[in-house]
């Protein structure tokens, strides 16, 4: 595996492979690599010739109280594994490389819309960055597919957005979730749970599947769902910030829907999580 740290350099080491017509799928990431990021790597390895991880925690994408300063930074254990997964190239700019200007650079990717909504709503300016660097990262490795968790489902619906509000030529694949065995979503953040909330926190996807029963067994007021679920987070010890039943496509559900997604965002301790289920009604 390569590892390159300049836009030029990267643009440099895919233009062979480009040449002889070979497909390049891109993993974007922060990096603190755990198995559902291995799995869009090997996702992205059986799709394409090529694959391009690029490890970059992106300053414009968190809020000024949030956790930039204490994510995680481990390239060495990740550069590791991605070789173990035969990632073919690293991309790991540093801050300068990927905002000459410094973050506030004159231009940014603003979706309107679904970001007002649900993580939107409780990180202001968080899918601008998200859309910004997403973007950047497009337009320096110019993969054919980028590979995104579903975990992060109102991520991948705004980049599925600009990719094609913008005319990106990027198919945007997302990959399910992966779980721990007691069902808690794989995340980078779960290594800031205390060993208390470690054993808590699978009762956030306990309530969402609990939830998906209820409406499976034909319960359709929404709202007062929600609220039942909400309680019971704040009782098992979660501050519940927003916890919602959408339409798959994020518009507000109605009786009739059948493509559904639960969404839930909500702290332990200091520790944001979030997860969500989409299913569908016969
Ligand atoms: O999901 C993430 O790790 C980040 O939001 C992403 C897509 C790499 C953009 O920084």
């Amino acid at each position: 595996m390569k590892t390159e740290t300049t836009i030029s350099g990267v643009r440099a080491a895919l233009r062979a492979a480009r040449k002889a017509g070979k497909s390049i799928a891109m993993v974007p990431t922060m990096g603190n690599l755990h198995a559902g990021h291995i799995t869009l790597v090997k996702t992205a390895k059986r799709r394409a010739d090529i694959v391009v991880t690029s490890i970059f925690v992106n300053p414009t994408q968190f809020g000024i109280n949030e956790d930039f300063d204490k994510y995680p930074r481990t390239l060495s254990a990740d550069s590791a594994l991605l070789a173990e997964a035969s990632c073919d190239i690293l991309f790991a700019p540093d801050m300068r490389e990927m905002y000459p200007d410094g973050r506030q650079q004159n231009t940014s990717v603003n979706v309107s819309g679904i970001t007002d909504m649900l993580c939107g709503t409780s990180r202001p300016g968080h899918f601008s960055g998200v859309a910004t660097v997403v973007s950047k990262l497009f337009n320096i490795v110019q993969p054919d597919m980028a590979l995104f968790g579903e975990k992060d489902y109102q991520q991948l619906a705004v980049i599925r957005r600009f990719s094609r509000d913008l005319c990106f030529p990027v198919e945007v694949i997302g990959v399910a979730t992966v779980r721990a065995e007691d069902g808690l979503a794989l995340s980078s953040r779960n290594g800031f749970l205390s060993s208390e909330e470690r054993k808590l926190a699978p009762q956030l996807f306990k309530t969402l599947s609990s939830l998906r029963t209820a409406i499976e067994g034909g319960q359709r007021d929404y709202a007062m769902l929600a609220a039942a679920a909400n309680t019971h987070l704040a009782k098992c010890g979660f501050v519940p910030e927003y916890l919602e039943v959408r339409r798959q496509d994020l518009e507000l559900a109605g009786h009739g829907d059948k493509a559904l997604v639960i969404l839930v965002a909500a702290r332990l301790g200091s520790t944001r999580l979030i997860d969500n289920l989409a299913f569908e009604l016969p």
